[in-house]
């Protein structure tokens, strides 16, 4: 896959519910005002068969597989850790190709809610080897710059209830707080990942993005 590109693409990454759609969608419109061209995209994508079949396991229409207790549900809709970690890579390998790299080579800004950290912190959660999991990721085009967006799992979960729809797989808050425990090493770990505080207000937290962004552009 051809990596070179000529625009800029910025990634949001954190726990669900601190903010990542509310913030990249600010992003964008702030940005378009300004006179840029933007595309602002998601993963899972909803357009993939793997997104489509990711969509159903994080709904719950599709159960995990674990501690080989396969017990009441069939097998047909079931599916291991490390199979869901496949499915969320071979839906990035297609969102590159079909999105992220065309879009870029145009020249215009991509922001993607949610990318390839969301892989590696939510898989290493549920028990998948993070050495795997950056192995089967290690050929994607890294973001010029990924926002992780700080909030605490209790923080996450008051907002989801009030967001007020149904809490997908991962939105529990030990779940949460073992995603973060991920999360928090990649600033260190990755070039060009920002930590922001996410617990602030909606304009303040956007606030600190902006910043950000001068900083590096
Ligand atoms: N900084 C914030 N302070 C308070 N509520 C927020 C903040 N950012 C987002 N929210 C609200 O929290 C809920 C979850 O935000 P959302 O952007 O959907 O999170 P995510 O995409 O990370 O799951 C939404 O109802 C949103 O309006
Ligand atoms: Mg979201």
């Amino acid at each position: 896959m051809s990596q070179r590109k000529n625009g800029v693409f910025i990634a949001f990454e954190g726990l669900d519910g601190s903010g990542q759609t509310t913030e990249a969608k600010l992003l964008r419109d702030f940005l378009t005002k300004l006179g840029f061209r933007v595309v602002l995209t998601k993963e899972p994508t909803l357009d993939s068969e793997a997104g489509k079949k990711i969509r159903k396991v994080l709904d719950k229409k599709i159960k995990m597989r674990r501690n080989r207790i396969y017990s009441e549900v069939k097998r047909s809709v079931q599916i291991r850790p490390e199979e869901l970690q496949n499915l969320f890579a071979k839906d990035r390998k297609e969102h590159l190709k079909k999105t992220i790299i065309p879009t870029l080579k145009q020249g215009k800004i991509v922001i993607s809610d949610r990318y390839l950290f969301s892989s590696l912190a939510y898989g290493a959660a549920s028990g998948v080897n993070l050495n795997w999991l950056i192995k089967i990721n290690k050929n994607f085009l890294l973001p010029d710059l990924t926002f992780i967006l700080k909030v605490s799992p209790k923080i996450c979960l008051k907002r989801i209830k009030k967001r007020g729809n149904f809490r997908t797989l991962f939105e529990e808050e030990k779940k949460l707080a073992r995603v973060w425990q991920v999360y928090k090493t990649f600033p260190k770990r990755f070039k060009n990942v920002k930590l922001i505080n996410g617990e602030k207000t909606i304009k303040q937290v956007f606030s600190q993005i902006r910043t950000c962004l001068w900083q590096k552009y």
